[in-house]
């Protein structure tokens, strides 16, 4: 079974895998749980690349291509794998991140975004997507205060953009939930965690049972 994770910086996707993971484990589920970029070996090589600062000349094209590259290794080395041996695969933002990020945001073509999951990912899908969705000022005030109590800085640049560009990140991410009913479950993640965290176990669990009844 096949999970992922979306949303808007500070919905609390970090927050939720991590109570949820456990309770996949205690229930005897084997649960796997990565996160793009830098799962794999080359992965951490690109995403090495990727978060350099100093790479201010990188085209958005290139950028994408990076992503893209990294999750084939991903996919190729970690979750077919895992999911063959019938584990329960839990990934921290998937293609629907590129497609909201690169896609409804930046403004990159949707269609060609499309095509080159297709080729990276061929007919792998997500069981289940969960939006963790809240408005944006109270994802970004989260954001900030976890940016405040950590030293590591590299993993927020889009942290840094505007209001209005995280504004279109929901937009594109409760689109995406509307046009594919079936695979999106949306979350109202304003709500404190563990009220989150049992909407989030009961809705794993019931997909559970409908797939391997
Ligand atoms: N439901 C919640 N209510 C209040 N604060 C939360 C909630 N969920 C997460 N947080 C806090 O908000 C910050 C961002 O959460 P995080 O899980 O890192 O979000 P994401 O991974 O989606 O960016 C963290 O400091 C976290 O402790
Ligand atoms: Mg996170």
């Amino acid at each position: 079974m096949f999970i992922t994770f979306e949303g808007i910086e500070g919905s609390g996707k970090t927050t939720q895998i991590k109570l949820l993971v456990p309770v996949l484990q205690a229930k005897g589920y084997d649960c796997v749980f990565t996160r793009e970029p830098g799962a794999t070996e080359i992965g951490k090589k690109i995403r090495a690349i990727l978060l350099d600062a100093s790479h201010t000349a990188m085209l958005p094209l290139t950028e994408l291509l990076l992503y893209e590259a990294d999750r084939a290794q991903h996919v190729h080395e970690v979750v077919k794998p895992a999911l063959a041996a019938n584990k329960v695969v839990v990934v921290d933002r998937f293609f629907d991140a590129t497609t909201v990020y690169q896609g409804y945001a930046r403004g990159f073509d949707l269609k060609l975004i499309e095509q080159i999951h297709h080729l990276v990912l061929g007919n792998l899908k997500p069981d289940l997507t969960m939006v963790l969705d809240l408005p944006v000022d109270l994802g970004l005030k989260r954001a900030w205060q976890r940016i405040n109590s950590q030293s590591d800085l590299s993993e927020d640049r889009f942290e840094k953009e505007d209001v209005a560009f995280h504004e279109k990140v929901r937009q594109g991410y409760l689109a995406l939930a509307r046009a594919e009913l079936e695979r999106f479950r949306v979350i109202d993640a304003s709500r404190d965690a563990e009220a989150v965290h049992r909407d989030i176990v009961d809705v794993v669990l019931s997909l559970h049972r409908q797939i391997f009844k």
